[in-house]
C-alpha cells in the first residue's frame, strides 16, 4: 500500500489560496491538505499526480463518478449552444419527461433550482402556500441546508450561534436505533419514538403544521437507516395533523440507496420530494417535485416569477441533469448501487467481530455508515483525536472517506465496481487494524 504525503504543488496551491479563501470550507478538504487536479470514475488525482480512491463522491454529488465522458460532452455541447434563460428548452422538456417517468404518478410538477437548501426552502414555501399553515416538523439529527429558512430544522447544535432563528420549527426524534433516544430497542419498542414525536408536536405546536420534512435515510447524521416501518408511521403522523409529507431525497435520490428514490423502500407516498446533489452529477441543479394538487393550489407560490430563480433549470443545467439521469439508467447504476452496496455492507458486518471499537454498521445501497466507539457498552463515540488520525491515515494510503468523526460515512460514486469497493475497504480495514492498539 503506497504512502502519500501532500506534495509541493498541493502545498503551494493551498498556501496561495489561503490568502483569499474565507474560512469555513469543508473539513474533509482542509484536513486532507491536498489540492485536486483531475478525476475519472472513482479515482481522483492530486496536483502532484498522486491518486486516491473516492468513497466520498463530493458528499453524494458525484453519482457518475468524476468527469464521466457522456456528462462532460453533454455540458460542453449545450454550453456551446445555449446556457442561459428560463424560456422553455428542449433539454428542460426532455428532463421533465424523464423525471415524470421515474416518479410515481401523483408526483408530476417540478420546479428547478441550483442549490439544495434553496430547493428545500422552496418546498417549505410551497407547503405553506398550499396549506395556509406555517409550522414545520423536522427531526433530531436532520440536515436540510444552511440558509435562513432551513437552519431551524437542523436537528443538532450546528445551528447554534445564528439565532434568533425563524419560528415554527418543531423537532422530534428520528429512529436512530443504535443511539435510541428512548434507550429501547427495535422492534420491541413498538416505534415508541413515533409516539413521542406525536406527543411532542401536540405539546408544542400551534395546530398549524404545514409540512413534515424527513430524510428517509439521514445522511449528515451518519448515514442512519431507520427501521422499515418507521417512514410509513411518520407519514401517518403527518396525515393525522393534515400536514404535507416531504421526503428530502437530496442525498438519497437517483439510486444512491439501491432504489431510484429512498422513499421507495417503504410503502409511502410523499406529497413532495426535494432533489439535488447526484441529480446533476456535479453540475449545480436541484428540484422540488410536488403532486399535481399541491402545485396547482399554491397561491402565492404559483404566481408568475414566484417559484423560479435566476439559473434554476436553465438549458445548461437541464442538459447536465438529463445526461446524468440518462447515464444512471443506461449504465444500470441503481442496480449497481444495490449490488455493490450489499457486497460492501456484508464485508463491513465482519468489522463488529474484528474490531471491538466498531459499534454498529448499517446502510442501503451505496449509503453506508458505521459508528466507532471507545466502549461498546456505553457507546461513547471514539475521541476526535483518533477519528482525525483514521481520516488522515486513510488519505495518506489513498482512500478518501468521511471518517473524520465517530460516525463514519461511506458513499462512493454509483459507478464503483466491486473490485474498487474491495480495494477501498482493504485500505480502511488496514487503517482500523493499525490504530486498534491505540484505542485499546
Ligand atoms: C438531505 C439534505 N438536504 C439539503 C441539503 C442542502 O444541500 P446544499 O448543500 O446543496 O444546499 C443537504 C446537504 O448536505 C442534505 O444532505
Amino acid at each position: 500500500m503506497s504512502h502519500r504525503e501532500p506534495g509541493p504543488e498541493s502545498g503551494k496551491l493551498i498556501s496561495d489560496e489561503q490568502q483569499w479563501m474565507a474560512p469555513g470550507i469543508q473539513r474533509l478538504a482542509t484536513m486532507a491538505g491536498i489540492a485536486m487536479e483531475s478525476g475519472q470514475g472513482c479515482l481522483l488525482q492530486d496536483a502532484d499526480g498522486q491518486t486516491y480512491l473516492d468513497f466520498m463522491a463530493g458528499v453524494g454529488v458525484a453519482s457518475l463518478g468524476h468527469s464521466h465522458p457522456r456528462w462532460a460532452a453533454a455540458i460542453s455541447s449545450q454550453a456551446a449552444k445555449l446556457s442561459i434563460g428560463s424560456f422553455t428548452s428542449a433539454p428542460r422538456l426532455a428532463l421533465l419527461k424523464l423525471m415524470a417517468s421515474l416518479l410515481p404518478e401523483p408526483l408530476r410538477r417540478v420546479q428547478l433550482y441550483s442549490g439544495g437548501s434553496e430547493a428545500v426552502e422552496a418546498a417549505l414555501r410551497l407547503a405553506k402556500a398550499h396549506t395556509k399553515k406555517f409550522e414545520v416538523v423536522a427531526f433530531w439529527g436532520g440536515f436540510h441546508g444552511k440558509t435562513g429558512g432551513v437552519l431551524p430544522l437542523i436537528g443538532d447544535p450546528f445551528k447554534q450561534g445564528w439565532g434568533p432563528l425563524a419560528p415554527g420549527a418543531l423537532l422530534v426524534p428520528y429512529a436512530d436505533c443504535y443511539r435510541c433516544p428512548l434507550k429501547t430497542s427495535y422492534p420491541g419498542c413498538g416505534l415508541a419514538c413515533v409516539d413521542m414525536a406525536r406527543q411532542q408536536v401536540e405539546a408544542s405546536s400551534q395546530g398549524s403544521v404545514a409540512a413534515l420534512i424527513v430524510e428517509p435515510i439521514q445522511g449528515t447524521a451518519g448515514n442512519v437507516v431507520p427501521p422499515p416501518d418507521w417512514l410509513p408511521a411518520i407519514q401517518q403522523m403527518a396525515r393525522e395533523i393534515d400536514a404535507l409529507f416531504i421526503s428530502d431525497e437530496m442525498i438519497t435520490g437517483f439510486g444512491r440507496t439501491g432504489k431510484m428514490f429512498a422513499f421507495e423502500h417503504s410503502d409511502v407516498q410523499p406529497d413532495m420530494i426535494t432533489l439535488g446533489k447526484g441529480f446533476g452529477g456535479g453540475f449545480p441543479v436541484t428540484a422540488v417535485v410536488a403532486t399535481e394538487t399541491v402545485a396547482e393550489e399554491s397561491h402565492p407560490w404559483s404566481k408568475p416569477s414566484s417559484s423560479s430563480s435566476s439559473v434554476g433549470g436553465n438549458p445548461l443545467a437541464a442538459a447536465a441533469a438529463l445526461a446524468t439521469l440518462e447515464t444512471i439508467l443506461e449504465e444500470d447504476l441503481v442496480e449497481n448501487s444495490r449490488v455493490v452496496g450489499a457486497h460492501m455492507l456484508a464485508r463491513m458486518e465482519t468489522w463488529k467481530e474484528r474490531f471491538p471499537f466498531v459499534g454498529d454498521v448499517r446502510g442501503k445501497g451505496l449509503l453506508l455508515g458505521c459508528d466507532l466507539v471507545s466502549d461498546r457498552e456505553t457507546k461513547t463515540p471514539l475521541p476526535t483525536k483518533l477519528t482525525h488520525k483514521i481520516y488522515t491515515e486513510c488519505v495518506r494510503r489513498g482512500l478518501l472517506v468521511m471518517a473524520y468523526g465517530a460516525r463514519v460515512r461511506i458513499n462512493p460514486p454509483l459507478v464503483i465496481s466491486e473490485e474498487e469497493a474491495d480495494a477501498g475497504l482493504d485500505i480502511f480495514e488496514s487503517v482500523l487494524a493499525d490504530v486498534a492498539p491505540e484505542i485499546g
